[in-house]
């Protein structure tokens, strides 16, 4: 990842390629995202809030003829080709076993031939902006255009989900390839991960979002993530036994739930009850960020992270810390961890008039308390996926 600026990181991609593969390339670029608000509740039916965010994976493209995909990471300064027919995953590192998951989701809809690709980005990586999907939705966005087919990023976000999860076995929600995919500039987006119907809800002026990145990176997390998942499931399950027409905790009720609590264990109920308040919230939290009620939507916040804390158990030390500093700090409405968890960042909802003076006393402040360099970047609500030349 590098911290090279938007301008910057094209040009370097636009000479990257031109050194190495003798053209000039088309660029495809895709956010990453911070959510808002509705955490582990997209793989739940569930609503969420992400809005995409000024930083991306850029994808700078050509075709190719010899039906080849050559894809070289900058980041990694590493190179390989993907021969035709379908690979074997398993024989690729990480970040091309995505390249080669994307590829062949493409190819499954619209003839797609070889293409180069120099790939990079400055989304940090690991800290929960969702560096991942935003690689696959520029994958998608570049191949989609090499293969000539029209653009329709929810399509493109349903592909890059099951890309990612064929790519690294994490049951991943639709939340993050979607806001990369299909965010638009100045909003987040309320997204009803049942229907995929999304509203966009303006960003107040006055409201600044800043994302607190506390210098630790998850560890275990997939397993983790997969096993909240499990713990959901069989809360499901043991309301189904009274209730067959639920089919995902979208449709419980607090007291459905109550009344379920006998027939599971523990950990579930704990879980179940996060992703059930927590879907109050969004909806909540959506209509008062609408009416620039900035006090309610911060205090929401502060609710969201204790119950990830205390009932999702996916918080950790660090952003505990960073998010107690953050409201303490003059200026502040609320804040909350942000993305799956178990480290990462956090992101806390400002006055946008006091963020100049707010976000280096916080940066300052958890450095001595932590002994960690926390950075805080003041994120701008940005476009989704998109091609310039
Ligand atoms: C990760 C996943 C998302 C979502 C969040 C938690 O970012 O990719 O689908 O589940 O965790 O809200």
């Amino acid at each position: 990842m590098s911290t090279l600026s938007r301008d910057e990181l094209q040009d370097v991609l636009r000479r990257r390629f031109q050194d190495r593969f003798g053209a000039a390339p088309r660029l495809a670029l895709a956010p990453g995202r911070v959510n808002l608000i509705g955490e582990h509740t997209d793989y739940n039916d569930g609503f969420v809030m992400p809005m995409a965010i000024d930083r991306e994976i850029v994808v700078a493209f050509g075709e190719r003829s010899d039906g080849q995909i050559v894809a070289h990471a900058t980041d990694f300064d590493l190179e390989l080709t993907i021969l035709t027919g379908d690979p074997d995953l398993n024989a690729y590192p990480h970040w091309m076993r995505y390249v080669a998951a994307v590829a062949r989701a493409v190819r499954e809809r619209a003839p797609l031939g070889g293409a180069n690709l120099v790939i990079a980005g400055n989304v940090p990586v690991g800290a929960g902006l969702s560096s991942s999907a935003a690689l696959g939705v520029a994958l998608a966005r570049a191949f989609t255009e090499l293969a000539e087919r029209a653009w329709d990023p929810v399509e493109a976000a349903m592909l890059v989900q099951s890309a990612e999860f064929e790519a690294t076995g994490v049951r991943c929600g639709i939340m993050d390839p979607y806001a990369s995919a299909a965010a638009r500039a100045g909003s987040a987006i309320w997204l009803d991960c049942r229907s995929l119907q999304a509203r966009y809800v303006p960003i107040p002026r006055e409201a600044a979002f800043v994302v607190m990145d506390t210098a630790t990176r998850r560890t275990l997390a997939s397993s983790a993530y997969n096993e909240r998942r499990a713990a959901c499931e069989r809360a499901v399950a043991a309301i189904r036994e009274s209730d067959p027409s639920v089919t995902a905790l979208r449709d419980v009720q607090p007291e459905q739930l109550a009344g379920a609590r006998g027939r599971m264990d523990v950990e579930a109920y704990m879980r179940a009850s996060h992703v059930i308040e927590e879907n109050g919230r969004v909806l909540a939290f959506a209509e008062v960020l609408a009416s620039g009620n900035l006090d309610r939507a911060g205090a929401l916040m502060d609710a969201s992270h204790a119950s990830l804390r205390e009932l999702y158990q996916v918080s950790s030390a660090e952003l505990n810390l960073i998010t107690e500093i953050a409201r303490a700090t003059p200026g502040c409405f609320g804040a909350r961890m942000t993305g799956a968890g178990f480290g990462g960042c956090a992101v806390a909802l400002v006055d946008a008039a006091r963020v100049a003076e707010w976000a280096p006393e916080v940066e300052n402040q958890y450095r001595v308390r932590s002994g960690k360099p926390g950075t805080l970047l003041h994120v701008i609500p940005s476009d989704g996926a998109h091609v310039v030349d």
